[in-house]
């Protein structure tokens, strides 16, 4: 097997999972790094390596949909060291601005180093002759340097798709100088905000001490590496069409009717994790009630919250929180046939999301921190009639392009009850400006764009003689 393009995340685009028969299941894995990575992967007969979820080991390589994937394992205590532990009970929560405490513990370190040295020798065992390997997240920082000294010859590009933290968060970290020299393996690092480049730049300076210039960083062995931000995208036009589809367009008016046809639908759709800011959002949502300024004969709120994470004991504690909140509200306020809020703990196909979207007068997207957020873009870019309100946090990276949205600060809870009023009052006129210029916005700038912009800088800013090109990806 060899492979000229290689993508590197820790899950693969597909989770294995095993029915109670015991026959086994394909399905799509949790997050948005699939649908942003399947076109140059496609246009360039890529390889996927990752995680199916799971601890079945030996697992073969295959196909699917066409996608050549390369299954790694992971034992029990890998899971519990490396992804629940390190990724997601330390560098997550640390990233996303301490919404939660993280925990270091040197166990959990010692488990992502080996799985990160895995991954890594996986990549160079598979990676033909100046082949490019594109490595992703949080997850394996550490892969781009063990890679290089493996394999000097490849071109070797990685992006973090959460935010990057000011060097005043980041320097929490016991291991910080090894994460900063692991990405510093790469040719070019991507993040999501120029913000997340620039707190990279600048801990590589203070921390490691390398030279820098702007967006460059200067190794004594000569090479240069290259920080910058490329804001990630959905499949515009795929969403849209898939809007205008008979199937979801009938779905959505069946979901409007389901509800009783209130006359305004607010919805939520994150995955169920505390940056994400559901529960303050729900009681922004529930005061509006209380204080008279809704009714639930006229509004619902409809709350999807997909599964995550659910070892993890913050994710638990999360949901317990929710579910007593979404009941309190409910049983307080709710009438016969009438929920304040529609909850939902259950992860829909894209079908089911497009005709969400569809439905949804509101689309309520508060994260307390978010990288990017799919779904505000996505719900843009199925609301072909240009109407429909964005609610949206500031802090969330989609809010530098999402300009026309109704821009929230999170924890301030009377802020967003005023947003969340006003979006609901607002006259066809005002939402028509709006949608129409953030669905250009996003028209413009998809994920196809996003690939071609990471590889092109890439190939240029690579020292490799002996790498070779990258197409980029076919516009859908
Ligand atoms: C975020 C991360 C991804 C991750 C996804 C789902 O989008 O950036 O790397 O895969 O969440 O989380 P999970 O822990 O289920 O992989």
């Amino acid at each position: 097997m060899s492979a000229d393009l290689v993508i590197v995340a820790n899950r693969l685009p597909v989770d294995r999972v095993t029915l109670p028969d015991g026959s086994v299941e394909w399905r799509p894995s949790p997050g948005g790094l699939v649908s942003a990575i399947e076109p140059v992967m496609r246009a360039n007969d890529g390889t996927w390596i990752g995680w199916p979820g799971g601890t079945e080991q030996d697992l073969e390589p295959f196909e699917a949909d066409g996608l050549q994937l390369l299954p790694m394992s992971m034992t029990q205590a890998e899971i519990e060291g490396h992804y629940e532990g390190f990724s997601n009970g330390t560098l997550w929560p640390l990233y996303h601005d301490l919404v939660a405490k993280p925990e270091f513990h040197r166990e959990w370190w010692d488990s992502y180093v080996s799985v990160n040295k895995r991954f890594a020798e996986k990549a160079a065992s598979i990676a033909s002759e100046g082949a490019t390997v594109w490595v992703h997240d949080y997850q394996l920082q550490l892969v781009p340097q063990m890679l290089r000294e493996l394999r000097p010859d490849l071109r070797i590009g990685f992006y973090l798709h959460i935010p990057f933290p000011p060097a005043e968060l980041f320097q929490q970290l016991p291991w910080r100088r090894q994460i900063l020299e692991g990405l510093l393996g790469a040719d070019l690092v991507g993040f999501q905000l120029p913000g997340g480049a620039a707190n990279f730049v600048r801990l590589v300076r203070q921390r490691v001490g390398h030279k820098t210039h702007r967006d460059l960083v200067y190794l004594p062995d000569g090479r240069t590496v290259r920080a910058a931000a490329f804001p990630i995208s959905i499949d515009a036009a795929g969403f849209e069409k898939l809007a205008l589809t008979e199937a979801v367009v009938d779905r959505s008016k069946a979901i409007r009717e389901a509800l009783g046809n209130p006359r305004k639908i607010f919805l939520g759709i994150d995955r169920l994790d505390y940056t994400k800011g559901i529960y303050a959002r729900l009681r922004a949502f529930a005061e509006l009630i209380e204080d008279g300024h809704l009714d639930v004969e006229d509004a619902v709120f409809v709350q999807v919250a997909v599964p995550s994470r659910e070892q993890v004991e913050q994710y638990r504690i999360l949901r317990d929180d929710i579910d007593r909140l979404v009941g309190r509200i409910n049983g307080d306020l709710g009438r016969i046939g009438r929920p304040a809020i529609a909850y939902f703990h259950t992860s829909y196909p894209r079908e089911e999301m497009a005709a969400l979207y569809s439905a949804a007068d509101i689309m309520v997207v508060t994260p307390y921190r978010d990288g990017m957020n799919l779904v505000a873009k996505e719900y843009v870019a199925c609301r072909t009639e240009d109407d429909g309100a964005l609610v949206l946090s500031e802090f969330a990276g989609a809010a530098d392009e999402l300009r026309q949205a109704w821009l929230v600060n999170p924890y301030d809870l009377n802020g967003m009850k005023s947003a969340l009023l006003e979006a609901y009052r607002s006259e066809d006129k005002d939402l028509t400006r709006r949608m129409r210029a953030m669905r250009k916005t996003i028209r413009h700038h998809d994920v196809a764009a996003w690939a071609d912009s990471f590889m092109t800088e890439l190939g240029s800013v690579s020292h490799s003689s002996h790498a070779k090109a990258v197409r980029p990806a076919k516009r859908s």
